[in-house]
């Protein structure tokens, strides 16, 4: 894409009778209230959910860069999510709605039954000896049962670990061993493109070497045979029949600074992050965002297409919807399967108003024609969405026009696994400038900084950070203190270092460029090159290897990786394919290379230290810049 189009000065104005009727009807006055006292706005916006005990203080910044919000206060989030609807008016309001991949499979659970089916699983969970504390990976496809785990783990007060179920028995059983995980919950398969991943095989190979998994649970999806450890593995639907999952179950009163999840993300070293929120924070955090910029109503049926494996899912398919009392609309399946209407045709059947996906989704859809979308009625769309990666203005326009037919304003929201909740996004108030995704959100300030830490000029590219703590913000990565300092806030002391490179406008407006560390985003997906590269040299004729990210059209950016073979080994378009093959198997399909260059030579620095910077100028034909480190 180029640049020019990106900033092309395009802006688009809120429609003034949706905007007056919104739940932020002037953007900008909200801004600068909020940002004239933001602890009073975050206060005010936690005092609509319900507190068990109220807090002491808002912030607690007094060992920063540990923050800790609503200090005192004690509350869980299953209460705001589920208890405080029952005796209200959601109680019989539909809270998810799920289809199957098939297309036939559906079910519904109003709050009242959400309640049932989560009280379930945390009575199992609870006689498999799962309390505060705990740490529970939960490993499955997108069905109801990966909600109910969740809410069931955060009911207990015990820590869920979700794993993204397209994830290698390699990185799950990295994952289940850095958590130390007392219980996986599994299912015996998922439906791929109408054929059977066999998950249970997978986590059967993840846990010949997890010591501290004492029981797994496992959901019956697809029906295939699995082999079951008798003394460790159990089908759900035999527990739940048993009276140890019947009766109620109380919710855990939490801290509202103790643990809610951790989930596992890339960064620079090949050794993934724990990402750790807590109860209180991440409550607030979510029900806010998602209530001001998608403006949800009660009649609103929404739609977040990310799978719960990643923060999308969690904030946005799980918590967030659930806080603001909407209802949650999950599909186990893609968009092309078995036509690319699929998505088209569950929005008009299902009447979706608000539909949240990511830009590859959109680009991918865009190559099938307008003739898909234009055979459904898509009226109900109100507001769409979009996030994980920037979204080109060809994407930008054809989502605009074909599917919300220029009635529906694009939220395109920009934040990360770290920070839980949007950080730069627009509301159904503030006018759109495609590309870009508007203003920090109310209460936060974002600058953009050179090398040196000073605020660059308007319109030139910097480092991004944070200015201000927001109550869902990670408080650290698990059993890592110092990694969090290092990672986040050594690089400018006091400011949140968000690792993406962006430009403000003369307008205020923010523009992602992109990862300026080892981080590749492929289809939105956030992959580390070390991670890719450890994947490839534990091949046995790889030597070396480097991973690079180049832009795909489709993607947003595709793996470029090197190779340098074992003596003994030769390159042949066979290897490649079988070394691609590999990192699918061993790390996961998301971070297969789309190219292999085999190579005698890696460039490094004199200390050893790979320069992807050069291979990727190499591979662009663009110049290679500083090369005076390089070793020769
Ligand atoms: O590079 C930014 C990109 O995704 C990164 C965060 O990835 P992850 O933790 O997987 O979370 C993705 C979903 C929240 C960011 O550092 N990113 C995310 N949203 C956008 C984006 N880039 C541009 N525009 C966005 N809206």
């Amino acid at each position: 894409m180029s640049e020019s189009s990106r900033l092309s000065g395009e802006v688009f104005y809120p429609d003034p009778v949706a905007a007056a009727a919104a739940h932020v009807p002037d953007h900008e006055a909200l801004r600068a209230a909020a940002a004239a006292d933001p602890l009073g706005f975050w206060a005010a916006r936690a005092a609509e959910l319900e507190w068990y005990k109220p807090w002491d203080k808002v912030l607690d910044d007094s060992n920063a860069p540990f923050f800790k919000w609503f200090t005192g206060a004690s509350t869980n989030i299953v209460h705001n999510c589920i208890d405080r609807h029952l005796s209200g008016p959601y109680r019989n309001k539909l809270a998810l709605i799920w289809v199957g991949e098939n297309g036939t499979d559906h079910q519904t659970f109003s709050y009242f039954s959400l309640n049932r089916e989560v009280t379930k699983m945390a009575n199992v969970l609870k006689a498999m000896g799962v309390g505060k504390g705990d740490r529970v990976t939960i490993y499955l496809p997108r069905i109801p049962e990966v909600v109910f785990a969740m809410l069931a783990c955060a009911k207990l007060g015990a820590i869920h670990s979700v794993i993204f179920a397209g994830f290698s028995a390699d990185a799950l059983q990295d994952r289940i061993g850095d958590s130390e995980s007392k219980l996986v919950i599994t299912a015996d398969g998922s439906w791929v493109n109408g054929s059977v991943f066999k998950l249970k095989d997978i986590v059967d190979e993840a846990l010949r070497f997890s010591p501290t998994v004492e029981n797994v649970i496992v959901v019956r999806r697809t029906g295939h045979e699995v082999a079951m450890d008798p003394l460790r593995d159990h089908w759900y639907h035999d527990l739940t029949a048993l009276p140890i999952a019947k009766g109620p179950c109380a919710t855990e009163p939490m801290d509202a600074e103790d643990t809610l999840f951790i989930l596992y993300t890339s960064g620079s070293t090949g050794k993934p992050k724990a990402i750790l929120h807590t109860h209180g924070g991440y409550m607030v955090g979510t029900y806010t965002t998602l209530k001001y910029t998608f403006d949800i109503r009660d009649e609103d049926r929404w739609w977040c297409t990310a799978d719960p494996g990643w923060i999308t899912g969690h904030s946005y398919l799980v918590y967030g919807p659930l806080l603001t009392g909407a209802t949650t609309f999950m599909f186990e399946g893609g968009p092309t399967y078995p036509y690319p209407n699929r998505w088209w045709q569950l929005i008009e059947y299902y009447g979706i108003n608000i539909f949240y996906t990511a830009p590859t989704a959109i680009r991918s859809l865009m190559r099938f024609g307008e003739a898909w979308p234009n055979r459904h009625d898509l009226s109900s769309l109100r507001l769409l969405g979009s996030v994980g990666e920037p979204i080109n203005p060809e994407a930008w326009q054809w989502f605009h026009r074909v599917i919300g037919k220029g009635q529906c304003p694009i939220m395109d929201t920009w934040w990360q696994t770290e920070t839980g909740m949007f950080q730069i996004c627009p509301t159904p108030s503030l006018p759109l400038k495609p590309g870009s995704g508007g203003k920090p959100f109310f209460g936060q300030e974002a600058e953009i900084l050179d090398e040196a830490g000073q605020p660059v000029a308007d319109g030139e590219e910097g480092f991004l950070v944070l200015k201000n703590p927001w109550p869902a913000m990670l408080r650290t990565l698990y059993r890592d203190d110092e990694r969090y300092v290092k990672t986040y806030w050594s690089k400018y002391p006091g400011k949140y270092l968000a690792g993406d490179s962006a430009r403000r406008d003369k307008d205020g407006y923010f523009w992602i460029i992109g990862r300026t560390d080892d981080v590749i985003k492929v289809s939105g997906h956030r992959l580390g090159t070390a991670e890719v590269e450890s994947a490839l040299v534990s091949h046995p004729a790889v030597a070396e290897a480097a991973a690079i990210g180049l832009p795909h059209e489709v993607k947003g950016n595709a793996i470029h990786a090197f190779v340098v073979l074992r003596l003994g080994h030769e390159p042949s378009p066979a290897l490649a394919e079988e070394l691609r093959k590999h990192v699918s198997i061993h790390l996961s399909p998301i971070a297969k290379p789309d190219w292999i260059d085999f190579t005698e030579k890696l460039p490094k620095t004199r200390s050893g230290k790979i320069m992807r910077r050069v291979l990727k100028a190499r591979a662009l034909g663009q110049d290679e810049g500083d090369t005076t480190t390089l070793d020769e």
